[in-house]
């Protein structure tokens, strides 16, 4: 018999997966350079018309069929199975550098209790390394423990505190001197942005990103939910979360940033460089530095847990491994691929592309190549899954039925504008 999530406990791990990273430090970062409040705009009908379509293909595919990924597309039909490849390899890469990050979160958590150090000083160390490794071998025992006394039990008890840290460290920001400032910066919306393409592409890239679908996620996690579950509540609800999330970090981040007179096109180095720096000034700043790199850690480690869950579910489904085989298998895997980004800043200088081997590894599997999973996604449950059975199986317990034009939506309009995120990723790259 197949483990079932229970009712809360899916919809947890599920916004565990989609909170992490992308909403706390990238969401922010990019309304702020994207024409502020505008933004919301593009990234609304985003996550509507287009992120929550994908998760609710995946999650009724996943459901039906009760298979992982290569599993699921197997059964819809045997020519497109290891379409199910792509999304997989992305996601288990995507996974090998997230978890380098999420040692980061780990160790800045300890600094802001000890004192930082900074980030050029840290990054020269090992210890980036051993907190990476430490970060895999945490998520692989969750992993190993299960789906409900794993996965479910540790998304149960974590994400109730990360949105109890996220409250207190929101109040306090907006507390601070010149609050408004950053305020007005994250929110005056600068409409003549909206008539920029880059700016849509911009918001279907993120949108995707940030809600995990389009990864085999959602797939995988829907072949443990129950027939009795309401997808399109769940999905709605899963959505609902994470945008809010996004957008309380943005209340929280700009009024931080402002009050210390720093800049917030910062961009990736915000969160390890300016945000130290605040906190090691701000009255309190050793707690809320500490609860705010705590949340990033465990905001890092749910979404991770997701992506291992991927790969451990291909290899229980398809190879018959037990559930530690496979867990051992592929962390070990992510281990190795996650080494060169865990040195990439080290003394050994590890680069790809001519940049550090993490931001290449980010460049080319978390912009470039994951529309293209999605894509994938879209196609092969899309085009090759009977529609009514498609819509059926969605619709099957909620009363707000999803209309057809649904479909149309997964078949056609989705993939040629994630085709144009792709594109417009493969212009930053040349
Ligand atoms: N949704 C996660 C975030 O916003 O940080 C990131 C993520 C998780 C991306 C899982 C991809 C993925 F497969």
């Amino acid at each position: 018999m197949r483990a079932h999530w229970s009712k809360l406990g899916f919809i947890l791990v599920a916004i565990g997966s989609a909170v992490g990273l992308g909403n706390i430090w990238r969401f922010p970062y990019i309304v702020g350079e994207s024409g502020g409040g505008a933004f919301l705009i593009p990234y609304f009908i985003a996550i509507l018309f287009f992120g929550i379509p994908v998760m609710l293909i995946g999650l009724a595919a996943g459901r039906k069929f009760k298979g992982s990924v290569l599993t699921t597309l197997g059964k819809i039909n045997p020519k497109i199975k290891y379409i199910g490849l792509i999304p997989v390899i992305v996601t288990l890469a995507i996974l090998s550098y997230y978890l380098v990050i999420t040692g980061w979160t780990f160790g800045y958590f300890i600094f802001s209790i000890f004192g930082y150090m900074s980030f050029d000083a840290f990054t020269e160390t090992l210890y980036p390394l051993f907190l990476f490794f430490g970060a895999v071998a945490l998520i692989a025992l969750i992993v190993k423990l299960g789906i409900k006394r794993g996965i479910e039990r540790t998304c149960k008890y974590l994400l109730p505190l990360l949105f109890l840290f996220i409250l207190i460290i929101l109040v306090k920001s907006l507390s601070l001197p010149n609050a408004m400032e950053g305020i007005k910066f994250y929110l005056t919306p600068d409409l003549s942005m909206l008539s920029n393409p880059r700016i849509w592409l911009l918001a279907f890239g993120q949108a995707f990103f940030s809600l995990s679908v389009g990864f085999g996620i959602m797939l995988t996690y829907g072949s443990y939910l129950s027939n009795k579950e309401n997808i399109p509540r769940s999905a709605f609800t899963i959505a609902g979360a994470d945008t809010l999330i996004a957008i309380l970090a943005g209340f929280i981040i700009f009024p931080i940033v402002f009050s210390f007179g720093f800049s917030p096109s910062a961009g990736p180095e915000l969160v390890f460089i300016a945000l130290p720096e605040i906190f090691s000034v701000m009255s309190f700043g050793q707690i809320f530095g500490a609860l705010f790199f705590l949340l990033l850690f465990i905001g890092a480690m749910t979404s991770a847990i997701s992506m291992l869950e991927v790969g451990v579910t291909i290899l229980i489904d398809e190879r018959k491994f037990s559930r530690t085989k496979a867990t051992i298998l592929i962390s070990s895997i992510i281990a190795l691929i996650g080494l060169p980004s865990a040195l990439s800043y080290s003394g050994f200088n590890i680069t790809l592309l001519g940049r550090p081997f993490l931001d290449s590894m980010d460049i080319i599997f978390g912009s470039f190549l994951a529309p293209i999973g999605a894509i994938s996604l879209c196609i092969a449950i899309g085009w090759f899954w009977d529609s009514k059975k498609l819509l059926n199986e969605i619709n099957k317990n909620s009363k707000i039925k999803i209309p057809y034009l649904m479909i149309y939506l997964v078949k056609y309009v989705i993939p040629i504008v994630l085709f144009g995120v792709f594109a417009l990723e493969l212009l930053k790259l040349l």
